[in-house]
Formats: structure tokens, C-alpha cells, sequence
């Protein structure tokens, strides 16, 4: 068991916007797919997945749970009707999509509704989206940290968020990093252009690889396919140590999601 490294995230679209988009990607190559119960859009992802006639086996489905279904008697049924709609028996990876706000529904309960789900067949991985190093801790006393697959976290050159990731590391839970452009932000930065210059690549790619390279995997968005093409490219770019160094040199710890009342306390 493992998260790839590339998927396609679905945040924001909606109707047939994401439809045209899961259907393109899927036309390029992708094979993982990144939706959540709050997105409004696993009906559409579903759609589009069953006309595209790819086979399930080949797919890596991830959805999450919304904080409203946290709750040991709403998690496993809210997911059914996520699996219903995405027109499956599984999920690939069910992650919990924010920690509870003000910490109303305890994270033992939901790390466990969480691996039920999995006992239950309900998904094959499990694991934690924007959760600090406190949470993670609370998390890895509820089900071990062997039963945590990943934390999917903002994480771009400018939020690279080194002190969950190296908790993570160390207890040997994967990183999925969201928002890995910065929502298109960085791919005008000076120094990420000079390097796609230099390697003759777009600015997303050099992104990409710079996150694929660092372990952690990466779920871009787009609604054009010619970014979708390009970005699934991004796996065959190799970046040098002095790369790496520049774009390590940009973290400004600038988080550009942090919504009141759902935002824990950042670490
Ligand atoms: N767990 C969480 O709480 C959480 C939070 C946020 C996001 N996510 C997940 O992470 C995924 C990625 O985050 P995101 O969609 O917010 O942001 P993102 O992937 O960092 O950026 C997407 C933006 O970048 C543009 N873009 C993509 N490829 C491009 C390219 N090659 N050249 C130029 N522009 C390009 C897209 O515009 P075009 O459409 O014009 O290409 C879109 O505006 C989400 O879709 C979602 O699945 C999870």
C-alpha cells in the first residue's frame, strides 16, 4: 500500500467543469483522483469516471470527511452515500478533512469510526488532511501510526511547512501535498521561472518535481487540458541539488488556506 505520487485534485469544480476535467485528465493518464464530501462534486467525479471506461482496479480514489460527519454515527453512513455517488464499493484512501472544529467530536472517536471504515472494506488506506504535529500525535494514539497512510497538507515553495513534515517523517506517515502551485501563485516567481528556463519546463512542472522529489505526492488542478498534459509530465523532470536548494530558499510561511472556525492552530 502506498499514495502515488501524482493525482489530480477536483477543488472548486463543480458541474461540468469537473466533469470536463476529470474526463480530460483521465483521457491524459491520471489514475488518482481527489475529491471530498464538502467539494459538491463526487456525483460529477462518478460520472465522469463511469464514462470514461477505465477500470476501476486501475484507479486510486481518495475522498474525504466532512467535519459535520466526524462523529462515530455519521462517518461510516455519510461515506456510504460519498461511495454511492462516486459509483463505488470503495475508496482508495479516505482521509478526515479537517480536525474537528474546537475539538467537539474527540479525534479517537473519528480515528476509529475512520478504521472501521476500513475494516469494513469501505477503503484501503486511511489517513489525516491538515492536521499539526499535536493532532497527528492525537491520531497516532488512537490507531498507531502504521494505520495512518498520509497527512495531505497545504505545501508549496512558499508554506513548505518543514516542522509537520519532519514529524511525519519520523513516524513514517506519508505527506500529499495540496495547493502544491499555490493556486497558480508561485509559478510567477522569478527563481521558479529561471529554473524552467534552465530545464526547458513550464513553471508547474518545476513545482511538481520539486515536491515528487522531496517524497511527497501531488494532486494539481486544472480546467485546461493542455496544464493537465503538461502537469502529468512533471514525474519525468529531473531538478539538481542547486534547484532544490533555490526553491527551499522561497518558504516565506505564506498559508493561503486557513478558514475561520475549521483553521486548528497552525504549527
Ligand atoms: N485537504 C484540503 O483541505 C485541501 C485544500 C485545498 C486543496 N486540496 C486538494 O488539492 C488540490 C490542488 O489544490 P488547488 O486546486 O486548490 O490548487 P493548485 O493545484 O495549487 O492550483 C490550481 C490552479 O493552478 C492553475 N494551474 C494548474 N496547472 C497549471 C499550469 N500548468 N500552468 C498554469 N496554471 C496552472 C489552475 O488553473 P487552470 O484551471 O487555468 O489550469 C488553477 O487555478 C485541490 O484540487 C484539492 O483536490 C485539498
Amino acid at each position: 500500500m502506498s499514495i502515488p505520487a501524482m493525482g489530480l485534485g477536483t477543488f472548486r469544480l463543480q458541474g461540468e467543469v469537473v466533469t470536463d476535467s476529470v474526463r480530460n485528465g483521465l483521457e491524459a493518464g491520471y489514475r488518482v483522483i481527489d475529491t471530498a464530501q464538502i467539494y459538491g462534486n463526487e456525483a460529477e467525479v462518478g460520472a465522469a469516471i463511469a464514462a470514461s471506461g477505465v477500470a476501476r482496479s486501475e484507479l486510486f480514489i481518495t475522498t474525504k470527511i466532512w467535519t459535520e460527519n466526524l462523529s462515530r454515527d455519521k462517518l461510516v453512513p455519510s461515506l456510504k452515500e460519498s461511495l454511492s455517488k462516486l459509483r463505488t464499493d470503495y475508496v482508495d484512501l479516505l482521509l478526515i478533512h479537517w480536525p474537528s472544529p474546537g475539538g467537539a467530536v474527540p479525534v479517537k472517536e473519528f480515528m476509529t469510526a475512520l478504521a472501521e471504515a476500513k475494516e469494513q472494506g469501505l477503503a484501503r488506506q486511511i489517513g489525516i488532511s491538515n492536521f499539526t504535529v499535536e493532532l497527528m500525535q492525537q491520531a497516532i494514539a488512537a490507531v498507531g501510526a502504521k494505520a495512518i497512510a498520509t497527512n495531505q497538507i497545504e505545501l508549496h515553495p512558499y508554506l513548505q511547512n518543514r516542522k509537520v513534515v519532519e514529524f511525519a517523517r519520523r513516524n513514517g506517515i506519508h505527506i500529499t501535498s495540496y495547493m502544491t502551485l499555490a493556486y497558480g501563485k508561485v509559478l510567477g516567481d522569478p527563481v521558479i521561472q529561471q529554473i524552467a528556463a534552465r530545464r526547458g519546463a513550464t513553471p508547474a512542472q518545476v513545482v511538481l518535481a520539486w515536491a515528487m522529489k522531496l517524497g511527497y505526492a501531488v494532486i494539481p488542478s486544472s480546467t485546461k487540458r493542455a496544464n493537465l498534459e503538461s502537469n502529468l509530465k512533471a514525474a519525468a523532470l529531473q531538478l539538481s541539488d542547486e534547484d532544490m536548494a533555490q526553491i527551499a530558499a522561497l518558504e516565506r510561511g505564506e498559508r493561503l488556506t486557513s478558514p475561520a472556525g475549521l483553521a486548528p492552530a497552525w504549527d
